[in-house]
């Protein structure tokens, strides 16, 4: 409790918490190192670049490390803290990308919404159709105060917007396709039984019968993959994420909003899944949110509506995610 170090199983519990956020391909970019006397934990990126050809830059390690900043911060205040979080603390050195305190009891504010941590267990991609309902609009509206209160803004695009969205959204998917690179590393992230990363077949989804939705083919029968498809919604409810800036820091915050965002919809019975192709193309990515004062920098394509769950995917052991100190230090 507040001024006392923070004990073992705490520490592997906020880890667990934050570990079963989402993360591009599944592959959990994001090591934690604890200060246990300052109750402060160091997030890292993973040594290992988990996708030099898909994502160069690591603008999605950033984003996916944001995700789990949310749920390090939504475990942390329902274990009784108040989390502060810092984004890149010490931005000129190659250390942390984030530090997060655990400074003492919640403020009020922050236990507006405590069920958000069990939104953490039960949150998952789901590649599957969705039926037509539609999102009510307090609903839509929750969510975009949500992603606002994070620095970020969540567009909820009308029809021609949405199928020009779609539209780039094909067209990255048929450039990465074609891309060997690409494909090596999307098909690298197919899952062995008992791995502790990456996506097992189960969890692929299909491909839209109709043609419409651009589900990202993660693999394909080269792969062994049948890549089954079947008619999804025809036409999809889209959510549109964007910070106005596209610096690391706003990534991380992009990142942050996202977790924000899917921890919500959760909560109200909704499902959603990615779709990051054309983010990860920066002529498409550039195209995304159009001209105009407003456009900002845009971060994700959420397609959300009611549906069938998605399938759990593996995690690495908290205990492969808490690195002791020295084994960081000496990785910088
Ligand atoms: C930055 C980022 C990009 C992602 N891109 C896609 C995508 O384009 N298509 C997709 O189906 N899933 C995408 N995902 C979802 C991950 O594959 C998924 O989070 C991961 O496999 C873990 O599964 P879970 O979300 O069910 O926990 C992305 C996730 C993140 C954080």
């Amino acid at each position: 409790m507040p001024g006392q170090p923070l004990d073992d199983g705490t520490a592997h519990a906020l880890v667990a918490a934050a570990a079963a956020a989402p993360s591009i391909h599944n592959t959990q970019p994001w090591r934690f190192r604890l200060d246990t006397a300052r109750r402060t934990f160091e997030v890292h990126a993973s040594r290992r670049h988990p996708l030099p050809h898909t994502d160069p830059d690591g603008r999605a390690v950033h984003l996916s490390i944001g995700t789990a900043l949310c749920n390090l911060a939504a475990a942390a205040v329902h274990l009784g803290w108040e989390p502060v979080v810092r984004l890149l603390p010490q931005p000129d050195l190659p250390g942390p990308l984030a530090t997060v305190r655990l400074a003492g009891a919640p403020r009020a504010a922050l236990l507006r919404r405590p069920d958000l941590y069990r939104a953490i267990w039960r949150r998952r991609s789901s590649r599957l159709p969705f039926l037509p309902d539609p999102v009510p609009g307090p609903v839509l509206a929750e969510l975009a105060e949500a992603a606002r209160s994070d620095g970020a803004r969540l567009r909820h695009p009308d029809a021609a917007e949405r199928a020009r969205l779609l539209a780039l959204t094909a067209e990255a998917e048929q450039r990465s396709a074609a891309d060997p690179e690409r494909r090596a590393e999307s098909s690298a992230c197919l899952a062995a039984p008992g791995a502790a990363e990456g996506l097992p077949v189960y969890a692929l989804g299909a491909q839209d019968s109709n043609g419409r939705l651009p589900m990202r083919a993660f693999a394909g029968p080269a792969d062994g993959v049948p890549g089954e498809r079947v008619a999804f919604e025809p036409d999809p409810q889209l959510l549109l994420l964007t910070t106005r800036h596209d610096g690391p820091a706003d990534r991380l915050r992009a990142g942050q909003a996202l977790q924000h965002v899917l921890l919500l919809l959760t909560l109200h019975g909704l499902r959603a899944s990615f779709l990051h192709q054309a983010l990860e193309w920066p002529d498409l990515r550039d195209r995304m949110t159009g001209p105009g004062p407003e456009r900002g920098a845009p971060h994700m394509l959420l397609r959300i509506g009611y549906g069938p769950a998605g399938f759990p995917t593996p995690r690495h052991l908290t205990t492969a995610l808490l690195r002791q100190p020295e084994v960081l230090a000496s990785s910088r």
